[in-house]
């Protein structure tokens, strides 16, 4: 089974950028958490981080042409602008997890709208790097219903 992680503008930052709002750990630390728990579940993981939003439709097209098994996606700040996204992810077949380190519905009111929600099966925000690991084991599990 493969998954995709996908990271969207500006999450190359984490680390440095507001560590109120999303702690200290790097990008690199959280894709590193996300390879020990896809080794532990038994399932390969693949990540991927973009801030241009036709390379990100372009790495989700590809995600369908390799008929990923599910895909985790935090979209960032497109999460509440981007309607290219949503459609290149309404294309795919497999299961999508929404993910936020922060939980944006304590936020700002333009954080509380997502383009993404509605196709994808749920969404896990507030938990940090948790709400990472979190959204992997949803996807390994959503996949796995899906093909049983
Ligand atoms: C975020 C929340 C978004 O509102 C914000 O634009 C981000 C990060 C999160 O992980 O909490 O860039 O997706």
């Amino acid at each position: 089974m493969n998954l995709l992680v996908l990271h969207g503008v500006n999450l190359n930052m984490f680390g440095q950028r507001d560590p109120g709002q999303y702690g200290t750990a790097t990008l690199a630390d959280i894709d590193a958490a996300l390879h020990a728990l896809a080794a532990e579940l038994g399932v390969g993981v693949e990540c991927f981080q973009t801030n241009h939003e036709g390379a990100m439709c372009e790495r989700i097209h590809q995600a369908h042409r390799d008929a990923v098994d599910a895909v985790v996606i935090n979209a960032g700040a497109w999460t509440h602008t981007s309607v290219a996204i949503r459609d290149a992810l309404a294309i795919l077949k497999c299961p999508i997890v929404e993910v936020h380190m922060s939980n944006v519905h304590a936020r700002e009111p333009f954080r509380h709208v997502s383009y993404i929600a509605g196709i994808a099966q749920g969404q896990i925000c507030g938990f940090g790097v948790d709400s990472y690991l979190l959204g992997l084991r949803a996807g390994a599990s959503a996949a796995q219903a899906a093909i049983k």
